[in-house]
């Protein structure tokens, strides 16, 4: 068994790479809409407050984490953690660092698919002439498999695996493939940004007159921007917020520390941490909250984009907004709105290949070829069911559990791991190892208090979120739990009342499906998990038996 050494290629390389990694479709598509759903300006002050208490020390512990497991020649969270704590519990919890990247990867790649689609259909003017339902109505019938957009049949499906081929050739190249897709797609999506938002932020009223007469594109601006100090007081801003900030910086997903175990043992990861922070922040809160918000704004009014914010807002939208330019404004808008997504996608999906390949060579010994390939059958094979189902709910499903709650989970762990059990004195010295930035000692006992404490907390109101996100009523003795927590999502709660409520036999069919699904959905899920965690034990077991052999 041959194993070959990999690292970053240079530090210009690894930024990108990192920042590539945390800059993705949560940024212009998931930001704009948890600000949109969380009053505009109540939710930024939560949200930078969180970036700067949990997201900054999570990306210090994330990083100095991955360098020190590098060091041992470990590349994956569950051996990561191992090297940490020799209790058998973190190998197991560390399986939460390579069951995440795949379980998002599956309905990630799926949307990073449709921008490649839609780059297609900009070029192909598929767009031309068509209204404003009409663009929306495409966009139904694409996520509606039976039906067919414009002749081609599972059209979905089709770019779905394009993108699957692309994502498993571009691993199969290893770091040095990732790194320079990096160093061509961030400066073209940062380009393409600022060209975006200069013309969306120049809109001025020009737009109006679709829906609402002198809608302007800085009503959007200033919804999101002028602060409003009563949503402190709100747990469920709080939520979004922090779930925001851990989505956006992907911590909490056992990504940035695969990345950082390929760095040498004295790089940088204090300086190299925040610059990745700070330029993912650039692009989320300055580019990302530029383009979708004002534009659409501008044209449609701000009820409207409150209205009918959510994920696919993007693709229902903009393509009819980009035909108001003219026609060669149409394309060119088209192809960098849709290529910055899908730049924004591919450089973080590829983060979400490394770990599994990571793990699988670190421990059996896989070249880059066969981890590459597995990577991308694990995903078409759970990824399918997403793109199959996703009317019945099984893309959110993955959102829910993969992508939100597994991250405040692991977050939450792998914190106090560090700081309570690994301990902060070290943990502070192994950021501080090799730095190009003096930290400043405040940021040592906010970690080991502020963000361990922040983190239990937003977990457990996660956990135990009270009806109404009533929180006086609760605190006075009577707390009845809201459909949205984390216990009554396990059990359909929210589901059931409706089809307990319902009466149209389409309806009630339809829920009883949905339910199906979602169940159908978990088992999936929870099966990856478990299929992890036996390799981990076998592994574990590998380990064993050469330690006996010397
Ligand atoms: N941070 C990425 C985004 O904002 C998502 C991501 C999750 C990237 C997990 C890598 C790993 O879209």
């Amino acid at each position: 068994m041959t194993k070959e050494k990999q690292q970053w290629g240079s530090r210009v390389g690894l930024i990108l790479a990192m920042a590539g990694n945390a800059v993705g479709l949560g940024n212009f598509l998931r930001f704009p809409v948890q600000a949109v759903n969380n009053g505009g300006g109540a939710f930024i002050i939560p949200y930078l407050f969180c970036f700067l208490a949990m997201g900054i020390p999570l990306l210090w512990i994330e990083w100095s984490m991955g360098r020190f497991g590098g060091k041992h020649g470990n590349h994956s969270t569950p051996f990561i953690l191992n090297t940490m704590s020799k209790r058998a519990m973190w190998k197991y919890i560390g399986v939460f660092g390579i069951f995440t990247n795949i379980g998002v990867a599956a309905y990630y790649c799926y949307i990073e698919s449709w921008t490649l689609s839609y780059v297609f259909h900009s070029v192909a003017r598929t767009f031309d002439g068509m209204s404003q339902s009409q663009v929306a109505q495409f966009f139904a019938d694409y996520v509606d498999i039976g039906k067919s957009t414009m002749g081609i049949p599972y059209e979905a499906v089709v770019f779905y695996v394009i993108c699957l081929a692309l994502n498993t050739f571009i691993l199969s190249r290893g770091l040095k493939g990732v790194e320079k897709v990096a160093k061509i797609g961030m400066p073209l999506l940062i380009i393409f940004g600022i060209v975006l938002a200069i013309r969306g932020l120049t809109l001025g009223t020009s737009g109006a007159s679709i829906e609402v007469p002198n809608a302007s594109a800085i009503d959007g601006l200033n919804f999101l921007w002028t602060p409003q100090f009563d949503s402190l007081a709100n747990p469920k801003v709080w939520l979004a917020a922090a779930g925001q900030v851990f989505f956006t910086l992907s911590v909490g997903m056992g990504t940035i520390q695969c990345y950082a175990s390929y760095l040498s043992s004295k790089d940088d990861v204090a300086l190299n941490g925040v610059t990745s922070g700070f330029t993912n922040e650039f692009v989320e809160v300055v580019l990302g909250s530029s383009i979708v918000i004002p534009i659409a704004a501008g044209y449609l009014g701000l009820d409207w984009v409150k209205e009918n914010a959510g994920f696919g807002m993007a693709f229902q939208t903009m393509p009819f907004l980009f035909e108001k330019w003219g026609a060669v404004l149409a394309v060119v808008a088209g192809v960098m709105w849709f290529g910055l997504l899908f730049f924004a996608g591919i450089t973080s999906s590829l983060a979400m290949g490394t770990p599994w390949m990571g793990f699988m060579h670190d421990e059996f010994g896989w070249g880059r070829n066969k981890g590459a390939l597995s990577f991308g059958l694990i995903i078409l094979v759970l990824g399918l069911p997403t793109v199959f189902f996703f009317n019945q709910g099984v893309f959110d499903e993955y959102d829910y559990w993969a992508g939100t709650v597994s991250l405040v989970v692991f977050a939450m762990l792998e914190t106090i791991l560090f700081v309570w059990i690994f301990g902060m004195n070290k943990g502070w010295r192994e950021i501080n190892l090799g730095a190009d930035l003096k930290l400043p000692v405040i940021y040592k006992y906010v970690m080991m208090v502020l963000t361990p404490v922040m983190l239990i907390a937003v977990f457990l109101a996660s956990m135990f979120t009270p009806k109404d996100n009533d929180w006086k009523r609760a605190f006075s003795g009577d707390w009845v739990l809201d459909n949205s927590s984390i216990i009554k999502q396990i059990t359909n709660a929210g589901l059931k009342e409706k089809l307990a409520a319902a009466t149209d036999p389409v309806l009630i069919s339809e829920l009883q499906e949905k339910i199906m699904y979602i169940n159908g959905a978990r088992i999936l899920l929870v099966g990856l998990f478990v299929a992890i965690s036996v390799l981990v034990y076998i592994a574990h077991r590998n380990h064993q038996k050469q330690k006996h052999n010397l």
